[in-house]
């Protein structure tokens, strides 16, 4: 096989989706798969059939969710800089909704969709002031954070939406953060969801969905993380509570769905021992696989055909940045062949560049113990040939 490439299990991430389904019982609901994890067209497409829709946060991730068969109904877009361009795609492919993140934004949606002709679907999201305990990079709900609409600013912003004839609110979202490792912060947030919709509903108008975001963490190794479907019945239980299940109950988990389900296979290139010091080179690197870069990710790395074993080795990539370290790994008294960088399923393809002139991984598909699907490589000559033509 040729290295570096991701290799996804479908069977896995399809049966996780099918499992957290399950888990909204007869409620009205949508998994909008937070396609931003992994844009991969093969796990689009087997998400969905495993019934969940899409969260997209660009003009590129929608044509992808409409491209592989997901209905516009059960697609909302995030994100905090929608460019006109991206808002008149979200109209006019009449998607469920398109969660507004300020008061300027809903300003130009209602421009856009005036100018198309149109009603613009829109959610609120709020931004819930909870801090969550992860790396800082990934905590989006606090007050401090560039997402959402303050609290203080909801009520001027319902009377925006109102006072524009193209615009329809129809819902409330939040999204505190990635990489949860218990429902509370979760559930603090959902609260407050809860708050804004009751005086939403109090004042007259009627909603049609609360969107409590993504967020749910996986078990890098170590540290696990409650099941996906622990945060759904435990905020169906509130919903229900407050007496507002009637509503769609919207989630927007990206990670937990695909993380999970994919390894990045590396051969080793060489090792290197120097005053008492080991390192594994392998030929992947932070191009391929940036989060141990970027947040001081831990990745398990195992020998693809060996038990771990003492010693352990610094695993490090080729590329020429000291933070192109995966960290240290039992891999045994001389290591080689492959090895395989577990839970790589989610934010790992999808953040990779081509630095150092290093080619994209492929990307190989499983399913019931075959190749499904193969993503070659566009190699080094395609990337050679472009450089040359900058
Ligand atoms: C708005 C929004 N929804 C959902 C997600 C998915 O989060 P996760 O992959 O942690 O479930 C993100 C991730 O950053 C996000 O920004």
């Amino acid at each position: 096989m040729g290295t570096p490439a991701y290799v996804y299990d479908l069977d896995g991430l399809s049966a996780g989706a099918r499992a957290l389904e399950a888990s909204f019982g007869a409620a009205p609901h949508l998994t909008a798969y937070a396609v931003k994890a992994n844009t991969a067209g093969t796990i689009v497409r087997a998400l969905a059939a495993a019934g969940t829709g899409a969260d997209v946060v660009s003009g590129g991730e929608l044509e992808v969710a409409l491209g592989a068969g997901i209905a516009p109904r059960d697609i909302v877009m995030s994100g905090v800089g929608k460019t006109d361009a991206e808002l008149d795609q979200a109209i006019g492919s009449d998607i469920y909704a398109v969660q507004v993140e300020s008061v300027e934004e809903l300003e130009r949606l209602a421009a856009r969709a005036r100018a198309a002709g149109k009603r613009a679907r829109l959610g609120l999201r709020v931004k819930p002031g909870v801090m969550i305990d992860s790396h800082a990079h990934v905590a989006t709900g606090h007050d401090a954070a560039k997402f959402g609409i303050a609290r203080s600013e909801l009520g001027m912003a319902w009377e925006r939406v109102d006072a524009h004839p193209e615009l329809l609110g129809v819902g409330v979202s939040a999204h505190v953060g990635s990489m949860l490792r218990d429902v509370d912060p979760y559930l603090a947030a959902a609260r407050v969801v809860l708050d804004v919709v009751k005086t939403r509903l109090a004042s007259g108008r009627s909603l049609e969905y609360v969107d409590f975001g993504g967020g749910y963490g996986i078990d890098y190794g170590g540290a696990p993380a409650p099941a996906p479907p622990a945060f759904v019945t435990q905020a169906l239980a509130l919903l229900r509570a407050e007496g507002l299940d009637a509503l769609r109950f919207v989630i927007e988990p990206g990670r937990s769905l695909v993380g999970p389900y994919g390894v990045l296979v590396a051969r080793i290139v060489q090792t290197k021992q120097s005053e008492g010091r080991r390192w594994t080179m392998i030929d992947a690197g932070m191009n391929d696989l940036v989060r141990p870069a970027l947040y001081g990710a831990k990745h398990r790395v195992e020998l693809l055909h060996a038990a771990p074993a003492e010693p352990e080795w610094r695993v490090v990539g080729p590329v020429c940045e000291s933070s192109d370290d995966f960290g240290a790994h039992p891999l045994g008294p001389a290591p080689s062949g492959l090895v395989a960088i577990r839970d790589a399923g989610a934010y790992g393809f999808v953040l990779a560049s081509e630095y150092n002139g290093r080619a994209l991984a492929a990307e190989v598909f499983v399913s019931g113990g075959a190749v499904t699907h193969v993503s070659a490589s566009p190699g080094r000559s395609a990337w050679v040939k472009r450089r040359l033509e900058a």
